[in-house]
């Protein structure tokens, strides 16, 4: 019995004032650097009225090759995807995730995507894996101001088309 509704992607640009509704706690200037840096990289869904019931906020990232290295590689980053309870299970966050991680390829160019997720996190590390493809490169030892350890996880990547 899933939900039937229509669900509309905007770049998230569009809408910043909305995102004072979504469950995220990080700071308006936060979301405001990333929208106006990167506009192309985060997405809100909305439902057939305008409700916003997901979104994805990422940035553009450039790192050393290998440790030491000079030359750099641009890699895309996500920061934060939700979607709300009453909309999981819908195919949204993976929709969500592959708008952005499109983006970071053709726009930026990125060779790569990563991203932080709780170790306890089992519904956000079956999206990363199982359903996007993405793989663990290693752990982060108590990274989250509770002390939960976070894996890093990277996913290369290619053009869809
Ligand atoms: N248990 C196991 N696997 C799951 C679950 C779950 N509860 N939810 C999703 N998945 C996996 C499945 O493989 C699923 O495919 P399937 O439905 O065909 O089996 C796949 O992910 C795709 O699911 P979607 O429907 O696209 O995911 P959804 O829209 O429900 O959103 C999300 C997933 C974002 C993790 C959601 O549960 C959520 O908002 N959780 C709270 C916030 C959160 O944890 N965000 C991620 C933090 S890490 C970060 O932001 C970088």
């Amino acid at each position: 019995n899933k939900l039937s509704y229509k669900i509309v992607y905007r770049p998230l640009c569009n809408i910043a004032a909305n995102l004072f509704n979504l469950p995220e706690n990080y700071m308006m200037k936060f979301w405001l650097y990333h929208i106006l840096t990167w506009p192309q990289l985060s997405f809100v869904a909305e439902d057939e009225r305008g409700r916003i019931v997901g979104y994805v906020l990422a940035r553009i990232d450039e790192e050393p090759e290998s440790k030491g290295s000079e030359v750099t590689v641009i890699h895309g980053h996500v920061n934060s995807i939700s979607v709300l309870r009453s909309h999981r299970r819908l195919g949204l966050a993976k929709r969500l995730m592959i708008l952005s991680q499109d983006a970071m390829y053709e726009v930026y160019k990125a060779k790569y995507v990563s991203l932080h997720v709780r170790k306890s996190n089992i519904a956000a590390i079956g999206l990363y894996r199982d359903t996007l493809g993405f793989e663990v490169a290693e752990m982060e030892k108590k990274y989250y101001g509770d002390g939960e350890d976070a894996y890093v996880m990277k996913l290369q990547l290619k053009s869809q088309s």
